[in-house]
């Protein structure tokens, strides 16, 4: 149970994020942002901005900064701003005014005049469903239609129409943002043609590859420092416009440049999660053995098509043994600010679908939720043949109803006082997944050891992480390690995204550590070392040999070096034509419903996970209770609106509902162990995005099991439950 090694720096304020960095000479820039949802800019009319006080710059799409299309290795082109004329978005960039403060910068901005050429905006989902389009393949290639049958079946709805009890409904999730407490911001530097850049990002070295190739120069002159993120889930995996107008700024002004978004800037400047829309068809035997399922999804996504929620595609396939699968996945544009993936992309609102859809076959069958689910629990995604490395789900539910208390749950709820209780629970799936990493391990004379990582820790408890896993590895108390990330000069790998910094730092860490003390070890016997010619070994941060025990940093003293580096990269590679790799829980909530107010509170939550080793059991725990609260979230509180003139109508966070304290009870975590090595040495899975999944299905089981009324939307209101 260690507590976060950067906490005190982060409550006392003295941990820089990107914003909080300044420097001689440094000028701010104000975004400019549409005001009509569709159309083009005719004319911006500067001249007042450009001679109000302190104004040094003012740039629009007829007085550009010189960017290109820039590349992102995660999700190919990015649009970069002032490029073009062309409106697809309320809120859309199309100027940049730079000026001696945020104030002038901010007031000049206001006085640039747009003359628009309006043409109409299309921004309701539901409404637009003519306008579908097949969605491009999943990363893993997978195309938007996918359908595995049992020999001699011959369609989806002959295996339904075979199925003795059939449920279907068609569940709806709304757009989000992911709302992270940091507004993006970023502060560039140019330097004698080389570019720092002062940020928050999820991957530095991402980062900077992008912003260079926006920029238009070498990978090699950009150096992004993202030491600190106040949150990201998502957000900040792909530069936003922020960056590159800052750096492309900087780069005319040749003075530093800062440029924050606002909060309602946030909201259609960077991204958010699509609404979905999603129809669920299942059908059992009486027994509640799983004959077909069939999951259609639709999709909002920009004018760009830049990001699809991938709601069929992710859960649904995986999660139960079933003979007759039909996945389709469709989106239709819109003119709709960026979306992206946000925590849990596909498996949050994917989950919600199938695991209501779950719980109504439960109903329909007059079987328990759990036992329906165990009953037709996957030993692999449907269509592999490679079997889960390693599956404890079952393990999970058993704890959970134990805990929770699952027993004295009724069909039919029950009534407390003024309050209807219901209990609800659900499946959480999320894929165990590594990138390859490269970690820097350096032994000091102080006894202190670095471990580097060009990764990002925006508050996943990653640089915890580091100080455990390389304590581990090298034998030695976790207050002697010196954690460092944050930086794209440090080594490429810990990309905080996809659930995976821990297992793919942890290997790399155990790989490096054994490198570093070959490394000592090889100089400690070398000719004129303590050690020479001898047999000799390490333990407890120690070279032992020959009866006599020298520390290594006594060691490198008494040769005279400051220290000793070595490097370690680890990769996934065979493992991954063996088995199939997934994290998996148990997700449990009660609410209490208000008989006349129809008010919901969920008044009880646990999730049981079963995600590998957990290495630190404080963080992670955090890691999840987080996620689950994001589930609560989804389920009754958030959604972004979308005016039909393409305005957000509650871009801001006034207007966006998140949960406060009051709205969240305690949170009980509880982790089932097993270590998986099969997935990776270290045998930690993930847990940054698997607490949110299921949760909104469970919640909304859970006001089912109140009240019977089946609410197929998130978020819940007050008004769908009011007879
Ligand atoms: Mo996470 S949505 O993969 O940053």
């Amino acid at each position: 149970m260690t507590s976060r090694v950067d906490g005190p720096l982060k409550v006392s304020g003295r941990a820089k994020y990107g914003a909080d960095h300044g420097f001689p000479g440094m000028v701010h820039g104000y975004v400019v942002v549409s005001t009509i949802g569709h159309g083009e800019v005719v004319a911006m009319d500067t001249t007042v901005a450009k001679s109000a006080p302190g104004v040094v710059g003012v740039y629009s799409p007829f007085d550009p900064l010189k960017l290109r299309t820039a590349t992102s290795m995660l999700f190919g082109q990015t649009w970069v701003p002032l490029q073009d004329t062309e409106i697809v978005y309320y809120g859309q960039p199309i100027g940049l005014v730079v000026a001696e403060t945020f104030e002038q910068a901010r007031d000049a901005a206001a006085l640039v005049k747009v003359t628009y050429q309006l043409r109409p905006s299309v921004t309701s989902l539901r409404g637009n469903l003519d306008l579908a389009e097949d969605a491009p393949p999943t990363r893993e290639g997978t195309p938007s239609v996918v359908v595995e049958l049992a020999p001699g079946v011959e369609s989806i709805q002959d295996a339904l129409a075979a199925s003795q009890v059939v449920v279907e409904g068609t569940y709806s999730t709304a757009a989000q943002n992911h709302a992270a407490m940091e507004p993006h911001s970023a502060v560039a530097v140019w330097e004698s043609g080389e570019l720092t850049v002062y940020c928050g990002t999820q991957s530095a070295g991402m980062q900077a590859a992008e912003l260079a190739s926006g920029l238009d120069v070498d990978e090699s002159a950009v150096r992004v420092l993202s030491p600190f993120v106040g949150g990201a889930f998502g957000s900040k995996t792909r530069v936003s416009v922020e960056a590159f107008l800052a750096a492309a700024a900087a780069r005319v002004l040749n003075r530093p440049v800062k440029v924050a978004l606002t909060r309602e800037q946030v909201f259609t400047v960077t991204a958010n999660r699509p609404e979905t829309l999603q129809k669920v068809a299942l059908g059992a035997a009486a027994d509640g053995t799983l004959i077909a399922l069939r999951h259609d999804s639709w999709s909002s996504t920009p004018r760009d098509r830049s990001y699809v929620e991938p709601t069929s595609h992710t859960m649904t396939p995986k999660a139960y043994a079933i003979p007759n699968l039909a996945i389709s996945q469709m989106m239709v544009p819109l003119n709709i600010p960026p979306t992206s993936i946000m925590r849990a992309p596909g498996e949050g609102p994917g989950s919600f679908a199938l695991e209501s859809a779950i719980d109504e076959l439960a109903v329909a069958l007059r079987m328990d939720p759990i036992e329906l689910r165990l009953h037709n629990n996957s030993t692999a995604p449907v269509g592999s043949d490679l079997l889960w490395s390693s599956k404890h789900l079952e393990e999970c539910y058993r704890i959970g109803a134990r805990r929770f208390g699952w027993a004295n749950r009724s069909p039919e709820g029950r009534e407390d006082g003024e309050w209807v209780v219901g209990m609800g629970t659900a499946t959480a799936m999320y894929p165990a997944m590594r990138f390859p990493a490269t970690v820097l391990i350096s032994l000091r004379a102080d006894e202190t050891a670095v471990v580097s990582i060009g990764g990002a820790d925006p508050g996943t408890g990653l640089r915890t992480v580091m100080s455990l896993a390389g304590a581990e590895s090298l034998d030695i108390p976790a207050d002697r390690i010196i954690p460092q990330l944050g930086d794209s000069a440090l080594p490429p790998g810990g990309l905080s995204g996809g659930s995976t910094g821990t297992a793919s730092v942890a290997s790399a860490i155990m790989i490096a550590a054994a490198q570093v003390i070959d490394d000592l070890l090889a100089l400690a016997s070398s000719p004129g070392a303590p050690f020479a010619g001898k047999e000799v070994s390490y333990a407890d941060g120690c070279v032992h040999g020959d009866g006599q025990v020298v520390s290594f940093g006594a060691l490198l003293r008494e040769i005279g070096r400051e220290s000793i580096t070595a490097r370690g990269s680890s990769a996934p590679g065979e493992e991954l034509t063996k088995h199939s790799f997934s994290c998996f829980g148990a997700q449990f909530v009660e609410v209490r419903v208000h008989k006349w107010t129809c008010e919901t509170r969920v008044s009880r939550m646990l999730g049981v996970f079963d995600a590998g080793r957990i290495i630190n059991e404080k963080t992670a725990r955090s890691q999840i209770m987080g996620g689950m609260i994001w589930g609560v979230s989804a389920a009754l509180h958030e959604r972004l609106d979308i005016e039909p003139d393409g305005r957000p109508a509650n871009g801001d966070l006034a207007g966006y509902l998140v949960p406060v304290n009051a709205d969240i009870p305690d949170v009980d975590v509880h982790f089932v162990q097993y270590a998986d090595t099969l997935h990776n040495p270290s045998g930690a899975k993930g847990l940054g995005e698997i607490g949110v999944v299921g949760m909104a299905a469970a919640v909304a089981n859970a006001v089912y099991n109140a009240t019977g009324i089946r609410v197929r939307h998130i978020p819940i209101t007050i008004e769908d439950l009011l007879d």
